[in-house]
């Protein structure tokens, strides 16, 4: 089917209280995992390209975006191809012209003005071309590495950055910090409750590899809506390579044990969908 509009299945999953999987694309196995785990659990899903993935990947979006694109418009359940953490207006902008339907501006280390006025502008432009906007207000920890859960996000503030802006999801501060590879952090479920109650538009978690399902559950059923997950699959899959590799050291056909990587973050993909879902 088409892209789906990620404020249409936003909008439904806060509704009914239910996370929406958004989930990183680091190597087109992951996508291809994705969207046969949606499709397995009869769930809306996200894949989402980080402008990191995009350097990794030669500083092209088209390559590795267009296969997205591809593979979202062959599946039997609604997909939505996300840019993620775009820190370049111009790259925002690439993404549009591919056939993403929803970027992550990330302006969370610049000044505030500066950051609600480029994220404005970020906004008008997509907007314009039927392009759904999330940005983030409070730096989530844990992107150069340095895990810093303490950031939080004001739910006043976080009201009028969504009315200085028109972003259609707000990425928050509440507790989690990017790249963990323990899954021990705790939420701060009374103010994401108290952020839901302020803000208009769906909330998104980043850094949730970090987060056990519990703790996930908790904090889906206090308000947050997209949920971003990353290195928590990586584990998974490097976790499958590496006894690959180790147990046989003759193999040299790449499809021998990235397949089986692939079909971890199917498994895990599968399984977190249902929990956002609680089915
Ligand atoms: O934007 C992507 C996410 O926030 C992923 O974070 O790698 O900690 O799961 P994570
Ligand atoms: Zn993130």
């Amino acid at each position: 089917m088409p892209l789906v509009d990620i404020r249409e299945m936003a909008a439904e999953a806060a509704r009914d209280k239910v996370g929406l999987g958004a989930f990183n694309v680091v190597l087109l196995e992951f996508a291809h995992a994705e969207v046969a785990a949606a499709e397995s659990v009869g769930r809306p899903v996200i894949l989402q390209l980080s402008e990191n993935a995009i350097k990794y990947h030669g500083g092209h979006i088209a390559p590795l975006g267009k296969a997205m694109i591809a593979l979202a418009e062959q599946a039997s359940v609604p997909v939505a191809v996300h840019l993620d953490h775009a820190e370049d207006v111009d790259l925002c902008k690439a993404a549009v012209d591919v056939g993403f339907n929803s970027v992550m501006y990330d302006g969370s280390k610049l000044e505030d003005k500066e950051n609600r006025e480029t994220t404005a502008a970020v906004v008008e432009f997509c907007h314009a071309n039927n392009v759904a906007v999330e940005a983030e207000l409070g730096e989530v920890g844990g992107k150069d590495g340095v895990h810093d859960p303490s950031a939080r996000t004001d739910p006043d503030d976080a009201a009028k950055f969504v009315a200085d802006t028109g972003v259609d999801l707000l990425a928050v501060a509440v507790g989690s910090s990017h790249a963990m590879t323990t899954r021990g952090a705790v939420l701060d479920t009374d103010l994401i409750s108290r952020i839901r109650d302020a803000v208009p538009v769906p909330l998104v978690l980043h850094g949730s590899s970090g987060v056990p399902d519990d703790g996930m559950v908790a904090a889906i059923e206090a308000g947050m809506t997209k949920i971003n997950v990353s290195t928590h699959l990586n584990v998974g899959f490097t976790g499958v390579v590496r006894e690959i590799l180790a147990a046989d050291e003759k193999v040299v056909d790449p499809r021998k044990y990235v397949g089986p990587g692939r079909d971890n973050v199917q498994a895990e993909v599968a399984h977190l969908l249902k929990l956002y879902a609680r089915k």
